[in-house]
């Protein structure tokens, strides 16, 4: 049985004492959680992160990782950077960092395998922008990227990889994917992961859908037969909405 997976992506927002108290406030609210919860907090919260949720059932998520172990790549975070930090999960390729900071599908690539390598468990983001979507490219956009980010990944790390299907027009604009249009979506992507991966592996790797996921939707969201999961990104800097996001099943 997969198992849900509900991540909270705090992007950049919360200072070490906000972390501590969020994560102090989210810890009770979380704990009889039949999914896995997952944080993503900004570097510098990482440590402060790791005591608040120590004994919890919140597991400790990066926003992005180079694919270098050191070296001259200013303002970069190494996945042993990470590791040693207890850092679980992490983050790579989500649209901001494609919209704003100039990764491509190829670092994608590169920032997956490195943290894989690395013993970490990662989320690959995928998703169209609007203009993709009406004009039709949604299907060709994110095979793409899913076969790009994916490229040399094994078989046996892709157990450790979760896809996040967050359509770009949906992310932090209140206008969600209809749960049938996500859905749709989300197994295309798994048809693409089948074609090099076979069919278990299709249909066992977990995909979150994220873009204005929040209490009020989350069932219906989750109830859809291909949807693993859920990325937050405003929902999750609020406890009570995360935590009930979280026990969408309650
Ligand atoms: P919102 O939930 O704020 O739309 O953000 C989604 C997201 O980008 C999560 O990574």
């Amino acid at each position: 049985m997969k198992r849900p997976i509900i991540a909270g992506n705090w992007k950049m927002n919360n200072n070490k004492e906000e972390t501590k108290a969020l994560i102090k406030e989210i810890a009770p609210l979380v704990k009889d959680a039949s999914c896995e919860v997952v944080v993503c907090v900004p570097f510098t919260s990482i440590e402060t992160a790791r005591k608040a949720a120590r004994g919890t059932n919140i597991q400790l998520g990066a926003q992005n990782v180079h694919w270098a172990n050191n070296g001259a790549f200013t303002g970069e975070i190494s996945a042993s950077m990470l590791t040693e930090l207890k850092v679980k999960y992490v983050i790579v390729g989500h649209s901001e960092r494609r919209q704003y900071f100039g990764e491509t599908d190829e670092t994608v690539n590169k920032r997956a395998k490195a943290a894989l390598k690395a013993g970490m468990k990662v989320i690959i983001c995928v998703g169209e922008t609007l203009e993709e979507r009406e004009a039709g490219k949604t299907a060709e956009v994110v095979m793409r990227q899913t076969e790009i980010a994916l490229k040399d990944i094994t078989k046996q790390e892709l157990k450790r990889v979760v896809i996040a299907y967050e359509p770009v027009w949906a992310i932090g604009t209140g206008r969600t994917a209809t749960p049938e249009d996500a859905d749709d979506t989300i197994k295309f992507i798994r048809k693409v992961v089948r074609k090099y991966y076979g069919r278990s592996s299709g249909q066992s790797i977990r995909i979150q859908y994220g873009g204005s996921m929040k209490p009020s939707n989350v069932k219906e969201l989750m109830a859809m037969p291909q949807i693993d999961g859920g990325l937050i990104g405003g929902a999750s800097l609020k406890a009570e909405d995360f935590a009930k996001i979280v026990n969408y099943d309650k």
